[in-house]
């Protein structure tokens, strides 16, 4: 049985709280939060569980095996450096830390201790991602030509982070995941519509060293969501929209054929459209796979999918985009 202590019983703490207690491998003996409103809920919601606004009480609790972090991005790293300094295993929330610094210095630290990060990239354990990845895997989609996600809605406005660090950050995490490559290069521009406030309309385009290309809208100032990723192959195209509660993911035969003649200049440019397949996908909460691949990677030592390392490559392109934005879109290439 894994113990684990929560700290941050905000927004998305309670849906870590509820996992880790629903696995039969996982039970949270603590959870932490400044606010007694939260402390007191999550008392409501499991009596069972201490609370505290210390989180050292968590930290210093001997029978506590990993700790789980919830809190805003600036919190991540002293909280995570003090987690791993105790022998902790680290569960962190996206994005890792605010700089690729505090990262490497997390790493260093995980390593020297044989302790397992996770970076919670709480996409990659979707069953939507995980279908397109086997459908790339097993080369059914052809080549890749791009991605493009729209990830757009009202809200929810965040005081500490930009929409780049908030949102886009899923994209960068399912781009690492699918593809595998690093990009060669990077732009972003954005603004700041709401005075004192970070910025909240980003557009991120990424470019390969072949002629894969990708792009992201974010954006938390939209009359409409939309969560919709397109990806481009040269023999089926995908659809994810994960609004759609029934057809998450929409598989299309359609693409342009070329009929060169004899002669180059009567190359003919056909259309092909052909059936859309909707496949069935686990419905699983992403989060129940994740909490046991996390127990799964502690126990064997194993590098999670969303391992500190690669948290850390996905803080190295949030901090060139954002450097690129302060460029008005100058490209920043990646080494
Ligand atoms: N994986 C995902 O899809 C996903 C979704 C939403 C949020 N997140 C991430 O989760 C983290 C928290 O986001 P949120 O939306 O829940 O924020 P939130 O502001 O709703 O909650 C954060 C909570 O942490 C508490 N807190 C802050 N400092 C603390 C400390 N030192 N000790 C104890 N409690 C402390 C606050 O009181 C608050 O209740 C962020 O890193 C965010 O990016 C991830």
């Amino acid at each position: 049985m894994l113990n684990a202590g929560v700290i941050g019983y905000g927004y998305w703490g309670p849906n870590l709280v509820r996992n880790f207690m629903d696995c039969e491998h996982t039970s949270v003996k603590k959870v932490s939060d400044l606010d007694p409103a939260r402390l007191t809920l999550c008392k409501t919601r499991y009596p069972s569980i201490q609370t505290t606004n210390d989180y050292r009480e968590i930290i210093n609790d001997s029978e506590i095996d990993a700790v789980v972090i919830a809190t805003p991005v600036a919190s991540h790293y002293p909280l995570a450096l003090e987690a791993l300094k105790a022998g902790k295993h680290v569960w962190v929330e996206k994005p890792f830390t605010s700089t690729v610094e505090q990262g490497e210095i997390l790493l260093n630290e995980a390593e020297k201790r044989g302790l397992t990060i996770i970076v919670d990239h709480t996409f990659i354990y979707t069953g939507a991602v995980q279908k397109i990845k086997s459908l790339l895997d097993e080369k059914q989609l052809g080549n890749v030509y791009y991605y493009d996600s729209v990830r757009i809605n009202l809200g929810l406005f965040q005081h500490d982070v930009d929409v780049l660090w908030d949102l886009a950050v899923h994209d960068f995490a399912i781009l690492h995941y699918l593809f595998g490559k690093k990009p060669a290069a990077i732009s972003a521009i954005g603004k700041s519509h709401v005075a004192g406030r970070p910025e909240n309309t980003a557009f991120v385009s990424l470019m390969y060293d072949d002629n894969f290309i990708a792009h992201i809208n974010a954006n938390w100032l939209s009359p409409v969501k939309v969560r919709q990723i397109l990806i481009g192959c040269d023999r089926k195209m995908v659809v994810f929209n994960d609004l759609d509660q029934t057809e998450k993911l929409k598989i299309y035969d359609s693409g342009v054929v070329l009929n060169t003649k004899d002669n180059i200049n009567e190359t003919l440019l056909g259309y092909r459209t052909g059936d859309m397949l909707a496949p069935k996908i686990p419905t699983t909460e992403a989060l129940k796979d994740e909490v046991y691949h996390f127990v799964h990677c502690v126990e064997t030592g194993e590098a999670p999918l969303t391992s500190g390392a690669m948290g850390l490559e996905m803080v190295r392109l949030l901090c060139l985009a954002s450097k690129s934005i302060k460029q008005r879109g100058a490209p920043l290439e990646i080494k």
